[in-house]
Order: structure tokens, then C-alpha cells, then sequence
């Protein structure tokens, strides 16, 4: 656990951002069923661009998350590193985890933005691609901050988006966009996370 934050005491919804970390390695305790559809849910509640709502969730267990650990592993000496070690990592906590969800764009709102925008199509390419991509990355921090708001640990992982032709065809998405892969469960650790940079480092204000 962090420590308390009075800043982030004021609700249940700050404590439960304040308290979000990712954990990479997971006790062998099961997630109930009911508790991974809250999780897709608050997903699935994320903005979206245009309100496309252009992800879609790959829920994997058993044998599946482990085929998928064994692709990034066979994956993993193709690269130097720290890419190697990092892939490994990752697969380790595939492999671990009792639940492990993929969140993948569909890319319909990519092959269908120049008739939405009658603009160049590299632009309305790029533009929409974003726009996909910023979409799905609020439905993966709403499933992360639905976990920890129910005792689960999560760990967002990015970096088999260097295999994502490979993990796209694995999860039976090949014409959508490798967003992210986020094993679930219950963590080993008590580790609280790095500590963030403060705000003055972050922030400016244009007019006071
Ligand atoms: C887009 C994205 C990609 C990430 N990819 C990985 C990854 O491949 N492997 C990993 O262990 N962590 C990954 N992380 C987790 C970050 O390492 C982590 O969020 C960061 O160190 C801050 O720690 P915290 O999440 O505990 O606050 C990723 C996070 C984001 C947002």
C-alpha cells in the first residue's frame, strides 16, 4: 500500500487512483468470473472518440494464457536487449497470472475515417488512428482502476507491441491494433509503486 495521501482522501474513487500500481507477479488465488466482467465493464464505460467504443477486451485463462506466455518467450531472443529481458518479463507474468486481458483496437474507425472526414487520407489516417488509440488507452486505465478498486493487481504490458503482428493473430484480431495485455489476479508484492514526480515538474499554468 502507498501511504495515505490527505489530498486523496476526499473520496473513495482519489484513494483508489492514488493507490493504482503495477504488480507483476501473482499469488495462485483465482478471480471470480464476476469480478473480471466488472472489470470489463468499467472498461467498456471509458470515453471514446466519435464513441466508437472500438476496443475489444480478449479474456484469457488456462491454457491460452500460457500458449500466449510460450509465444512471447519464443518471441523474446529475436531482440536485444533490455527488449529480451523485458519480453521474458512480461511472459512471466502471463504466465502467473490467473486471468490475463487484451485490449486490441478494432481499427474501423482508422478504415473508415476519410468518408467520416473529408480530409487527405494520411491525415484522417493518423488523426484517427489517435483517436483509437487514446480511446482504448482510457478503457485500459478504467479496467486498471476498477481492479485495484477490488483488491486486484494489474500491470500494464506495452511491450509486446513489438511482437504485435504475432499476438494480434494469437488473440484472433489480426486487422485491429495491439493496445495492451494486462494480466490480473492477486499480488505477491507489498511494493507501493515508484513514486511520482511532482507536479511543479508537470505542470504550468498559461493565466492565474
Ligand atoms: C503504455 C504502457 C506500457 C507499459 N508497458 C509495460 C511493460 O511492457 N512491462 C512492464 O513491466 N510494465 C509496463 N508498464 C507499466 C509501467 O512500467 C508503470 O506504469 C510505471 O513504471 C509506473 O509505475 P506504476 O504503474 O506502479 O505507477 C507500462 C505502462 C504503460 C502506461
Amino acid at each position: 500500500m502507498k501511504p495515505a495521501d490527505p489530498a486523496f482522501s476526499l473520496n473513495q474513487t482519489l484513494q483508489v487512483i492514488r493507490q493504482r500500481h503495477s504488480i507483476r507477479m501473482f499469488t495462485k488465488q483465482e478471480v471470480s468470473e464476476d469480478r473480471i466482467n466488472l472489470l470489463l465493464q468499467a472498461g467498456n464505460e471509458a470515453p471514446s472518440a466519435h464513441n466508437q467504443q472500438s476496443w475489444r477486451f480478449i479474456v484469457m485463462r488456462n491454457q491460452k494464457r500460457q500458449d500466449l506466455a510460450r509465444l512471447v518467450t519464443s518471441r523474446s531472443g529475436d531482440f536485444p536487449r533490455p527488449a529480451s529481458t523485458l519480453l521474458r518479463m512480461a511472459a512471466r507474468s502471463i504466465a502467473g497470472a490467473p486471468v490475463v486481458i487484451a485490449i486490441a483496437n478494432t481499427g474501423d474507425l482508422i478504415r473508415h475515417g476519410t468518408q467520416l472526414f473529408k480530409v487527405e487520407k494520411e491525415m484522417a489516417h493518423d488523426f484517427f488512428r489517435t483517436m483509437e488509440i487514446q480511446s482504448s488507452a482510457a478503457a485500459v486505465e478504467n479496467l486498471l482502476l476498477a481492479a485495484t478498486s477490488l483488491g486486484l493487481a494489474t500491470v500494464w504490458l506495452g511491450i509486446l507491441y513489438l511482437i504485435k503482428d504475432d499476438v494480434l493473430e494469437f488473440l484472433g484480431e489480426p486487422k485491429g491494433e495491439f493496445m495492451a495485455v494486462v494480466p490480473v489476479g492477486y499480488g505477491v508484492t507489498s511494493s507501493r509503486g515508484p513514486q511520482k514526480q511532482p507536479l511543479e515538474m508537470k505542470v504550468r499554468y498559461l493565466d492565474r
